[in-house]
């Protein structure tokens, strides 16, 4: 059965750990898989589609695609029939007859299960509106790299607590036994929904799940204290607006203040000083974001060879 990755509990808590421990051997040994290049294996290409814009996530893939013995093809907005004249199911029907993976940064998470539903290849999620769970596996191996665990820390992201950050934080962090705290403004917190599946994954796994608007009991003792922008891909035009709704929760010296002393400081990227995280923090010992953003190649070049190894041999499994 083919194996995608469109939301952060697609894995369980073994299947996430097992990702993260081969995270950790590419970054050791950055050319010891190449499922791409196997014997075998198929088909060699990995489409790297972007409906919005990217750095790190173009780059990373880019880059682990090719150390795994693949070739990436990227796909801008606009530059294929998708999105216009062709649908998403006869997108997905011709790519699986010609690339092993399908990598896709977009808008709507439907779109995802819709490509994911007709390709007998994985399907990535590069970036939704509702979730970035490729950025978790990172910000997980970095944390595990820097305290040596993930279960039973204290995890606390301030800000826009509707976004797809905060979405993935919960179940991402959940998923791996942590006491995931989110803090932002009313109306601005997660869907009950997404609250409700991280509540369940933390039930299985020994974490927790606390979602406020207090800051500052959510940073009480926090071992790691995350944030994201306050204006995501799309919402550029509530750009004023939002920049006031959420200064209560920019990550500062004065928030870090309540965190636990030995706190780690994450953010995805890009960053917009003196808005969501102040330029001493960010810029301080107290922050991993460097470290964070190469965990993106090791942590997708670790998902992509556990996908295509649950997935079997490209064009064995295709649709007749
Ligand atoms: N963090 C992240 O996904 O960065 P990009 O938008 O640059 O890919
Ligand atoms: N929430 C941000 C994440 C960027 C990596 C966005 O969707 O724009």
């Amino acid at each position: 059965m083919t194996r995608h990755f469109l939301v952060d509990t697609d894995l369980s808590p073994a299947e996430q750990a097992e990702v993260l421990d081969l995270a950790a051997e590419l970054k050791a040994k950055p050319y010891s898989h190449a499922p791409y290049a196997a014997e075998g294996a198929g088909r060699r290409t990995v489409a790297v589609i972007f409906d919005k814009t990217s750095t790190r996530t173009r780059v990373s893939f880019a880059a682990g695609i090719a150390d795994l013995g693949g070739v990436p093809l990227i796909i801008g907005a606009g530059d294929s029939q998708l999105g216009h004249k062709e649908s998403i199911t006869d997108t997905a029907k011709v790519l699986e007859r010609m690339v092993a993976t399908i990598v896709w940064r977009t808008y709507a998470q439907a779109g995802l299960e819709e490509m994911a539903a007709a390709s007998s290849v994985p399907v990535i999620n590069a970036l939704s509106d509702d979730y970035h769970p490729c950025q978790l596996l990172a910000d997980l191996l970095t944390i595990r790299e820097h305290k040596g665990t993930l279960a039973g820390l204290t995890m606390t992201y301030l800000g826009d607590s509707a976004n797809n950050m905060a979405n993935s934080y919960l179940l991402a962090g959940a998923t791996a036994g942590m006491h995931v705290r989110i803090a932002g403004p009313e109306g601005y917190l997660p869907d009950p929904a997404v609250v409700g599946a991280a509540e369940q994954r933390a039930a299985e796994t020994g974490g927790s799940v606390l979602v406020t608007t207090d800051a500052v009991a959510a940073l009480a003792g926090a071992d790691v204290v995350a944030t994201d922008t306050w204006v995501s891909m799309g919402q550029e035009d509530e750009k004023a607006a939002r920049q006031e709704l959420f200064r209560a929760y920019a990550v500062d010296a004065a928030a870090m203040v309540h965190a636990a002393p030995d706190a780690v400081v994450l953010h995805c990227l890009p960053a917009y000083r003196g808005y969501e995280i102040s330029a001493d923090v960010i810029d301080g010992p107290q922050s991993l974001v460097w470290d964070e953003a190469e965990n993106r190649l090791h942590a997708q070049k670790a998902l992509m060879t556990w996908l295509v190894a649950r997935s079997g041999t490209p064009g064995t499994t295709g649709s007749p």
